[in-house]
């Protein structure tokens, strides 16, 4: 019933502090479990997603005490489960990761199917087929079934370089028996950041962050101490933030080489772009903007994950401007509600034109998914008068503190919720 209610067209100016990254966390924290010992993880972000899996973690047996806001302490010693299918694994598709590190720890896993925002199909196929490779078999009927006697080594090329799968197949087989060789392996961030930690706690992984990723099985893991990286895409989220509002903002804790492929493409836009040591300043104000073109892709490439946020920035500018997106089959049907604000997009398959307008009209628009939520916020901040977001959860799953960060920053952001006496004075002042 809570709504985001937003009095738009107030340049953001200041400085806000970026979050652990949410794609990274939701591959560590169930990773931890790999280890049958006490992991420490710093930086994780506090959103409903990670305190989803810290639900779906006591479930199952395992104890996790929250030192402080964004420091979780995972003993996974009483750990003797391999079933997790309780109902948080379907309130989110990331719980497919206890797929793979069930199958590792215990060579027999069973998860119930993940949920997740729904951008079209989802499927894991090539999850399955890696686990296949590496020795297990899989049934899936009404939950997934996974066995095998031993996990053996082997090289798996991905047909696409899916993010999850690569995770997966790196989480079932840091201790399998020989080398594992993922061929055409995704290349984010949190994919780097994944191996990372699984290196922390003792595997062998290496070359993540390139296309070939090498695993050596490890007879066991131990405990650790891991910070998750910042998040790239809620960086990138205030970067577009500040050039959509013609704003002057410092993102600070971030790793800026994370967000190159942002970086270029809003310069191309003409917005100033300043990388700093972890911080990155966004600068749109007296900038003049020009019309691009934008393809979504694997990283390096521009995340899928900005595409919704980058296409609220491309209606604000005069001119034509064409978005791509190649990762996503379905992941344009946010549009419609950007229409309903007063943006001019024609959608024909994976291809969206734009014809930049001069202003949007607040009015009510609802968050489809967790970034087409985040492109409702940044299209509401641009928008003149009162833009009222519903289905806000889908936000809350990925934004640390959204309101809090934009209040900070200037903006006239409420959460209300639909019962509260502000939302009619906000709506009424703002006509
Ligand atoms: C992750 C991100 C998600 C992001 C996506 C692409 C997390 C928790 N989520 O999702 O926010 O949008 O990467 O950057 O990290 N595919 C298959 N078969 C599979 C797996 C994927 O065909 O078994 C296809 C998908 O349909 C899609 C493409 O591969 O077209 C990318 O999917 P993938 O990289 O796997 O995305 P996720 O890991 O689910």
């Amino acid at each position: 019933m809570d709504k985001l209610v937003i009095n738009g067209q107030v340049p953001l100016h200041g400085e806000v502090t970026i979050s652990g990254s949410k794609n990274a966390a939701v591959a560590i924290l169930p990773a931890a479990l790999l280890a049958n010992d006490v992991v420490v993880l710093e930086n994780v972000p506090n959103i409903a997603d990670t305190k989803n899996l810290v639900q779906i973690m006591r479930d199952m047996n395992v104890e996790v005490e929250y030192l402080d806001e964004h420091t979780l302490r995972i003993d996974s010693r009483n750990l003797t489960n391999n079933c997790a299918d309780s109902e948080g694994i379907r309130k989110m598709r990331a719980s497919y990761y206890f797929l793979g590190v069930l199958l590792g720890r215990f060579g027999h896993a069973r998860v119930a199917f993940p949920g997740g925002c729904d951008f079209g199909v989802r499927p894991i196929d090539l999850h399955i087929k890696g686990f296949e490779a590496l020795g297990a078999v899989v049934s899936t009927k009404a939950i997934i079934e996974m066995k095998a006697d031993q996990l053996i080594g082997t090289n798996i090329f991905l047909d696409f370089a899916s993010v999850g799968a690569t995770i997966n197949i790196m989480l079932a087989a840091v201790m399998a028996r020989g080398t594992t060789v993922i061929e055409n392996a995704a290349k984010e961030p949190h994919v780097v950041d994944t191996a990372s930690f699984l290196n922390s706690m003792g595997a062998d992984v290496k070359g993540a962050g390139t296309d070939t990723i090498r695993i050596r099985g490890v007879r066991r893991l131990h405990g650790s101490e891991y910070a998750i990286i910042p998040d790239q895409i809620e960086a990138g989220t205030y970067m577009v933030a500040s050039a959509v509002t013609g704003g002057d903002v410092m993102i600070r804790n971030v790793i800026p080489r994370h967000m190159d492929s942002i970086s270029a493409k809003l310069r191309e836009i003409g917005i100033r772009v300043i990388d700093g040591d972890e911080c990155i300043r966004v600068i749109g104000k007296n900038c003049r903007m020009k019309p691009i073109k934008v393809k979504t892709a694997p990283y390096p490439g521009f995340p899928t994950d900005m595409q919704p946020q980058m296409m609220v920035l491309l209606s604000r500018i005069q001119g034509t401007s064409m978005v791509n997106e190649s990762v996503w089959d379905n992941r344009f049907r946010y549009v419609e509600q950007l229409k309903k604000l007063g943006a001019s997009i024609d959608v024909e398959g994976h291809i969206a034109i734009i014809e930049g307008v001069e202003k949007l009209c607040g009015t009510e628009v609802q968050a489809s998914d967790l970034r087409a939520g985040a492109a409702m916020v940044l299209a509401g901040l641009s928008s003149e008068g009162t833009t009222t977001i519903t289905n806000i959860d889908y936000i809350e799953r990925g934004y640390e503190d959204m309101v809090t960060k934009l209040k900070n920053l200037g903006a006239q952001i409420e959460r209300i919720s639909d019962r509260d006496p502000k939302l009619r004075v906000l709506g009424r002042s703002a006509g």
